[in-house]
């Protein structure tokens, strides 16, 4: 196949325990709301939540696709809301990659505005070179420069999704339908 691995499994499992440890000593009391960012997030929130020991409650949310990519080009529109009233919930976003920031910045304020007691990120990919809106990150699992990333969540016009690692897709399979 015509795709390159960037981030192992191991390498994903040895991180994501990281994070886990990270976010638990960061709210010992717990009672976060994990948000994951569908659909790109749900295998990324499936087992980041396993890793951290803290009571918390998970919910999704979903932001609108305009063309090829969601918010990179245009204005972000919440297409699936979150069950949960955010407001006085620390909440965590969870993001699978974070590249202009568009998604996360309109995100964050969405959820500040909603009266949530805080914000906080959490992406398994930061490509910080790309970034348009100045948005926090407090828990990334990678910076990956560039590069079309598929795998782990992470699609190409819907494939690849369910690759347990991140691959590049390589030039002549991105123009694949
Ligand atoms: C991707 C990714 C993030 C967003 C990041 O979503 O999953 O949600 O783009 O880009 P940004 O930082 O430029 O806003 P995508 O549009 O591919 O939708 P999907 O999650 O349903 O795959």
């Amino acid at each position: 196949m015509q795709k390159k691995l960037v981030i192992s499994e191991s390498a994903i499992r040895r991180r994501i325990a990281e994070l886990g440890r990270q976010i638990s000593q960061d709210f010992p009391d717990g009672g976060l709301l994990a948000v994951g960012i569908l659909k790109g997030a749900f295998i990324f929130l499936a087992d980041l939540v396993r890793a951290i020991d803290v009571p918390l409650e998970v919910d999704f949310i979903r932001v609108a696709s305009y063309g090829d990519r969601t918010c990179s080009s245009g204005t972000c529109t919440m297409t699936k809301d979150l069950e949960t009233d955010p407001a006085g919930r620390h909440i965590l976003l969870i993001e699978d990659i974070a590249d202009t920031g568009r998604t996360l910045d309109f995100l964050t304020k969405e959820l500040a505005g909603r009266g949530a007691r805080s914000v906080h990120c959490c992406v398994l990919i930061d490509k910080a070179m790309r970034r348009e809106r100045a948005v926090s990150i407090n828990y990334a699992g990678f910076s990956v420069p560039s590069g079309f990333l598929v795998g782990y969540g992470l699609d190409h016009a819907e494939q690849y999704r369910h690759l347990p690692a991140v691959y590049e897709l390589l030039p002549d399979q991105q123009k694949q339908p």
